[in-house]
């Protein structure tokens, strides 16, 4: 097993809670539809891009062929609207446990950190929470073509912290990512139900429980 030399970050519910607020902004959204979403099915939206998470819950719902482009364009950023009232009140306060002093470690230990998110809205998080300098690079869904399940933005994390993928780890919350990291070649680390990220080389209950010790020994 290689030494690991680079932590490569999913953002939504990894570093900060926002999958919470995610959920319920399009969960409004569903209900103006007449579309019922509820946990269980939010899972196949972690870590999806906004435009795929619509088509999602439109098709969950029967509606996809119901509007046009421009209408779901409207949806869409009506969701991104409802998301950002929800996000503004962000501080340092709603960083995940065990995050700062896990980042601590890893500068410590001279492993370079990146952030690997679907959002559009990462730069924002990342800076409200007070975070933004810790990571070496923040790739975004500016950076990229293709949303989680594809290994992109991962690679492009890989490409720009000079890392191959047999010395990082990825840490993931949806099992979209967790594929993603997995195609990546990398090993991925799972935050969560260990059901459903079940992909993962390791996974966790807890940001909490992040440990630099145990992610050495992933094979
Ligand atoms: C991912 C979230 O990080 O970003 C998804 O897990 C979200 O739930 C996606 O849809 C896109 O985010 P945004 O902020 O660009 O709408
Ligand atoms: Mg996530």
């Amino acid at each position: 097993m290689e030494k690991i030399k680079g932590i490569i970050f999913d953002l939504d519910g990894v570093i900060t809670d926002t999958a919470e607020f995610h959920y319920l902004a399009w969960k409004k959204l569903a209900d103006k539809l007449d579309i019922e979403i509820d946990r269980d099915f939010n899972e196949t939206l972690k870590g999806v891009s906004r435009t795929d998470s619509l088509e999602r819950i439109l098709a969950y719902g029967g509606r996809s062929d119901d509007f046009d482009a421009q209408e779901k364009v409207e949806m869409a950023e009506w969701k991104n609207e409802v998301y950002k009232e929800m996000i503004e009140a962000i501080t340092p306060n709603n960083i995940l446990p065990g995050i700062e002093s896990f980042l601590k470690e890893l500068k410590e230990a001279g492993i370079r950190t990146a952030i690997a998110s679907a959002s559009k809205n990462a730069e924002v998080i990342l800076r409200s929470l007070g975070i933004r300098d810790q990571f070496d690079y923040v790739v975004d869904a500016a950076k990229i073509t293709k949303s989680k399940p594809d290994p992109e933005v991962f690679l492009k994390a890989l490409e720009l912290l000079e890392l191959s993928a047999d010395v990082c780890i990825g840490v993931e919350d949806a099992a979209s990512g967790v594929d993603a990291i997995k195609d990546a070649k990398m090993r991925a680390v799972g935050i969560g139900d260990a059901e459903i990220l079940g992909r993962a080389d390791l996974v966790l209950a807890s940001t909490a429980s992040l440990q630099l010790k145990q992610l050495q020994n992933i094979d």
